[in-house]
């Protein structure tokens, strides 16, 4: 049997950083309200004329770095961003050009802050199948374009980052399972006011009732991690580590409780970099495979929830 193994991680943060302070300037919040009801301190958030791309580059060239691989053995690039350079081309062929691979199927998964799952779900798939042996799966976002600075609901909460893994075919286990949803009835509670047919004409800002989100968050969340284990035969003290979407740190003390994992074993990213939306996940795990917590043959569970409404899960040896 042929499993989809991690080679390598790769992360970055743009340069430019804001903090809650800085916000106090913006808009009607305060550092400790922010802190207190999120758990972020600061963002960072991309600088003139850098893009998710730019973002995104940084990342792969750490991850292969990491992997100790060349470019040239990358036979598969998909990409997880709700905030692409451009409608098309798609951001990973622009990746892929940057990287100087040529030819191997490129393109962009858009599933919002579970984008980097459903990416890493298809590249398991293709290596899974003999399809690929040596995937690039990246996670990028620059939510900072798409923030209405006006609203403290929700320019407070994200930050811009990507992060990047490399999968390699391998007879050891590697990915054990990926689980993906979609719900799209809950449009109206988070969703971007722009796009090819709507508001073209005016830039297009996320819009979010926070509250009912990090209500249905919680909840899925708790689902999913459920359904991950229960696939796998597995109970909740088999889980080394628990890396999730780095949203709000209530919801993540929420999901590692219904887990009963304790919070020394959650990989949190959160006070650095704020919601990074389909980075987040593999920032966070490039953050504690570097710092030396997750070590060979640690069991790792996944999570991510995000607009769609879409949520999805990856149980890993890693
Ligand atoms: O990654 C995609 C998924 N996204 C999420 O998971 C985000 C989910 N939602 C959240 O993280 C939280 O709901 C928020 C952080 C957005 C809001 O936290 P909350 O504890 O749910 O606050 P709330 O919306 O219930 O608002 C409480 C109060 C309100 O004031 P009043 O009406 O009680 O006077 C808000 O206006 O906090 C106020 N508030 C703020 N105050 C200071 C809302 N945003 C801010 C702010 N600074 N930035």
């Amino acid at each position: 049997m042929t499993f989809a193994r991690v080679l390598g991680t790769g992360g970055y943060l743009p340069e430019h950083c804001l903090t809650n302070s800085d916000l106090e300037r913006l808009v009607d919040t305060k550092d400790a309200w922010v802190q207190e009801r999120t758990g972020i301190r600061k963002r960072h958030i991309v600088g003139p004329g850098e893009t998710t791309c730019d973002l995104a580059e940084h990342a792969s060239r750490r991850a292969l770095e990491a992997a100790g691989i060349e470019k040239d053995e990358i036979d598969f690039v998909v990409l997880g961003t709700t905030t692409p350079d451009l409608v098309y081309p798609a951001t990973a062929c622009r990746l892929q050009a940057r990287l100087g691979i040529s030819g191997c199927p490129a393109f962009d998964v858009q599933a919002v802050c579970t984008g980097f799952i459903y990416a890493l779900s298809i590249a398991d798939q293709f290596i899974r199948t003999g399809a690929a042996k040596c995937a690039l799966v990246v996670g990028a976002d620059a939510s900072s374009k798409i923030l209405d600075w006006t609203d403290r609901g929700t320019c407070v909460l994200f930050g811009d980052g990507a992060g990047a893994v490399i999968l390699g075919a391998s007879e050891a286990p590697g990915i054990l399972s990926t689980h993906l949803h979609a719900d799209g009835r809950y449009e109206h509670l988070l969703y971007v006011d722009g796009g090819v047919f709507h508001g073209y004409d005016h830039p297009a800002y996320v819009r979010m009732q926070g509250g009912e989100v990090f209500k249905i968050a919680v909840r899925t969340l708790g689902r999913i991690v459920d359904e991950t284990l229960a696939a796998n035969n597995m109970d909740r003290c088999d889980v080394d580590w628990l890396v999730p979407h780095q949203a709000n740190i209530r919801i993540i003390n929420a999901t590692a409780k219904m887990l009963g994992i304790p919070m020394e074993r959650v990989v949190l990213t959160i006070a650095e970099h704020g919601n990074t939306s389909a980075a987040s996940v593999p920032l966070a795990m490039d953050v504690a495979i570097r710092d030396g917590r997750i070590s060979r043959g640690d069991t790792l569970l996944l999570e991510a929830f995000g607009g769609g409404f879409t949520w999805g899960s990856a149980l890993l040896k890693y």
